[in-house]
């Protein structure tokens, strides 16, 4: 008789047995062998060395001694949940881009959200002063849209170069392996352009109560791209349905050593209880001719819009309606990144996001392996057909008897071009110039929120920043960063100066110089230069 094997059989007992109750299913191996009790070793006699031929206790420990993946090299300490995207206005979206996730109102998509913290270990603290992560995946009927966001609408840097330099001085000191203030302000001092997110992360912003409490920004300009291959700058925007609510430095600081878990557990504890969390979704457009006209340099990542300068317009909410029934399974091994993209959405020239394009798949290939999509939490909805085939923990069939190559005999169909991408974007002259030098407009953004925050808030501001930089022990790091303070309020800088005590008008600026062949100065033509 003719036989067939079904693999997926297995599969699915796994899964499925994985969700029944310990008194249903059967101690065994990994090979599904029963074994009579998880501490039996075979061992002679009664007090004699143990025996190799236990492959039981083998087994074990050879799976225990792994059990540890590489954590994110950033944004290790998070916690995640899903729910669904709902579409409000789809009506404007469709004026500017097919996104077929935006294509109906009332269209439910499946989505998982992570929530992170940046600098800390897998195991730190939720409430240590830091930006927060707000990575969205969006399973549309039409592939993986993954929405990599934080909790701020700025950033550190505009220069991809420089991450890894300003994220190692976030981290430890090489030699202590401390966190360590002066490596932290060398960096942010000599590069200025961090002006503004600095700001907002010494604020109470930088300690926000839990992460239900906090808005996230796409920061980057990315694009929204029409069937006919027209495109407008878009910025997104979620904003917290619960209210944004921040800890003081004081409170986080309790919380730090009471419950280090506290975002964590929160945010475990409100789904659980059935008070499922939400954020509504707002969209800001430029079109690319107001983008060349718009006062800041659009493809800026230390710049925000503003939502005076460029109106915010409701396309959504989501809410989060399930927690992990296994968190390593659905959100350890959750792999986000802007490059995951759909039609409809495209990248900016935003030289942090192109960087991003790359660093992301990367890193999961490092800290998942190269199969990293077949991992049901990163699984598209939508079928995949094409030629990557094998690699470590192919466990999907590997794409099955399908042809390993461009094949005309077993020819695979080929998707109709939605549009030709006209990526050309305005490099030159006015509204996008040269990221590399730091000028007063890089001031405008810091002195426009110095002047948003109540008095009590510009307080916390300055004492935030004092409890911090006051730390560093060289004296030139904490003058060089006070003067960045007294330049955007002279009141400010004084009160930064007298707390880590250091004179305000020996002004070091601007930091490090940029040699001009690593430059990112474009000539008339849009052309590098150098
Ligand atoms: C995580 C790189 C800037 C948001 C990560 C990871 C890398 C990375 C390698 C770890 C990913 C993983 O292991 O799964 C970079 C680089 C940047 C950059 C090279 C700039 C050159 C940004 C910016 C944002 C952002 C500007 C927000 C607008 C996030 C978030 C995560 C993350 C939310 C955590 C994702 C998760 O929860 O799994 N980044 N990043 N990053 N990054 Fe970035």
């Amino acid at each position: 008789d003719a036989f067939t094997v079904d693999f997926q059989d297995g599969v699915n007992t796994q899964v499925e047995s994985g969700a029944k109750p310990d008194a249903e299913v059967e101690y065994t191996t990994d090979g599904g062998t029963p074994v009579a009790h998880p501490y039996e070793y075979q061992r002679i006699g009664s007090d004699g060395p143990l025996l190799l031929q236990d492959v039981h206790l083998t087994e074990l420990f050879g799976a225990f001694d792994r059990e540890r993946i590489p954590e994110r090299v950033v944004h290790a300490k998070g916690a995640g949940a899903h729910g669904y995207f709902e579409v409000t206005n789809s009506e404007f979206v469709k004026q500017y881009s097919m996104m077929d996730v935006f294509s109906e109102d009332g269209l439910r998509t499946p989505i998982t959200v992570r929530f992170s913290t940046v600098g800390g270990e897998s195991g730190s603290a939720d409430e240590a002063r830091d930006p927060r992560g707000f990575a969205i995946k969006f399973r549309t009927r039409k592939g993986i849209w993954d929405l990599v966001m934080n909790n701020t609408p700025v950033f550190f840097i505009r220069d991809a170069a420089k991450f890894p330099h300003f994220i190692h001085t976030q981290k430890r000191n090489p030699q202590t392996h401390l966190k360590d203030k002066d490596m932290f302000w060398d960096y942010l001092g000599s590069n200025p352009e961090s002006l503004y997110q600095v700001m907002r992360l010494f604020s109470d912003l930088g300690t926000p109560q839990g992460f239900t409490h906090m808005n996230g920004w796409s920061g980057h300009s990315y694009r929204w791209i029409k069937e006919d291959g027209t495109w407008v700058y878009v910025k997104l925007y979620a904003e917290t349905m619960q209210g944004v609510a921040n800890f003081t430095n004081a409170e986080a600081t309790t919380i730090q050593g009471e419950n280090p878990d506290y975002a964590t557990q929160d945010l475990y504890e409100r789904i659980e209880n059935g008070t499922f969390p939400g954020w509504t979704m707002y969209a800001q457009v430029l079109t690319p001719s107001d983008a060349e006209k718009f006062k800041y340099n659009v493809l800026d990542l230390t710049k925000d819009w503003g939502f005076d300068d460029v109106p915010k317009t409701e396309i959504g909410k989501f809410y989060l309606t399930q927690n992990p029934s296994n968190y390593f399974a659905e959100i350890e091994q959750a792999a986000f990144s802007p490059a995951r993209m759909v039609d409809g959405w495209g990248p900016s020239a935003d030289p942090v996001l192109q960087a991003r394009l790359f660093s992301y798949s990367d890193t999961h290939r490092y800290r998942l392996g190269v199969n990293y999509m077949q991992i049901p939490v990163n699984c598209p909805f939508a079928p995949v057909a094409n030629f990557e085939r094998d690699g470590a923990m192919n466990v999907l069939g590997n794409q099955g008897s399908r042809p390993n190559y461009l094949s005309t005999l077993d020819p695979i169909k080929l998707a109709k071009r939605p549009y030709v991408d006209d990526l050309h974007q305005q490099w030159t002259g006015g509204a996008v110039s040269s990221l590399a030098e730091v000028t007063d407009i890089d001031f405008d953004w810091p002195r426009r929120f110095w002047a948003s925050l109540s008095e009590t808030d510009q307080q916390n501001l300055i004492s935030n920043i004092v409890g911090h930089l006051g730390g560093a022990k060289s004296e030139s790091v904490r003058r060089r960063q006070t003067a960045l303070f007294a330049l955007v309020d002279p009141a400010f800088g004084q009160a930064v100066a007298d707390g880590v005590g250091v004179s305000v008008d020996a002004l070091e600026f601007p930091g490090v110089e940029v040699p001009t062949w690593a430059n990112t100065t474009r000539d008339a033509k849009g052309s590098t230069v150098g």
